[in-house]
């Protein structure tokens, strides 16, 4: 089956926040997919940062996707939230879900893509039973909780392995990674089969968006096309 192009999501937890709808309108210009918004609940991961009231901020500053990545405790109780909010995608984590086929059906009948993410110290078989009933997987390539920490390389074998199963039962789930991701990493992901980068300092720290953007973007492309 062959595969979407790979899709750019600039991490706006590595912006300016003070010019938070500015700098969605940026990235937005400068060429991003989709829009990734890092929720932390300083219980589940060591670092607090956004609500359902900046997802809103970011749905009216874009038209893009918006990719809501919830590493947060309990998530059941909040994912309505969200999905009011405007999330297009809203990712719950496999470690804090208790029932993770019941919390993915619910985010889907509440009406956004349900995303199931992955700590590295996870084994994919946590998605392999609820792959046919998401639309996305999210392989974290860091242990979630701050921009700007080094990729691990451990987590390629699990993209591929991922990978192999969404292409084996002919599934259109998006692959995607978070953490890390730059030029160098950007290839190395791609070629094992992620469809979908999430990039906050490799883009935000950068520059030029448009320039950071379009290398991410080139070297997925000369990875995927054979190149
Ligand atoms: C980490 C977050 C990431 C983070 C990535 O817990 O989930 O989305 O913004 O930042 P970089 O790209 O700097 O590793
Ligand atoms: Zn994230």
């Amino acid at each position: 089956m062959s595969r979407p192009a790979v899709r750019i999501a600039p991490s706006i937890l590595s912006c300016d926040l003070g010019r938070l709808a500015a700098e969605v309108r940026a990235v937005e210009e400068a060429g991003a997919d989709w829009i990734h918004v890092d929720v932390m609940d300083g219980h589940f991961v060591p670092n607090l940062t956004f609500g359902p009231s900046v997802v809103e901020v970011v749905r009216r500053a874009t038209r893009l996707p918006v990719d809501v990545h919830l590493m947060i405790d309990d998530p059941d109780r909040s994912v309505a939230d969200y999905v009011k909010a405007g999330a297009t995608t809203v990712g719950v984590h496999a470690e804090t879900c208790r029932h993770l086929h019941r919390s993915v059906a619910r985010i889907r009948e509440l009406g956004s893509r349900a995303s199931v993410a992955l700590n590295p110290a996870t084994p994919p078989e946590a998605v392999e039973y609820v792959l046919e009933d998401v639309d996305q997987v999210l392989v974290m390539t860091v242990n979630p909780g701050f921009g700007g920490q080094a990729f691990i390389p451990g987590q390629l074998r699990k993209i591929e392995r991922i990978r192999r199963w969404i292409d084996e039962r002919e599934l259109a789930v998006d692959l995607e990674v978070d953490g890390g991701i730059a030029p160098g990493t950007a290839k190395l992901v791609a070629g094992a089969g992620a469809d979908v980068l999430v990039a906050g300092t490799a883009i935000f720290g950068a520059p030029d968006y448009r320039a950071a953007i379009g290398a991410l973007r080139a070297e997925a492309f000369s990875t995927t096309s054979g190149g």
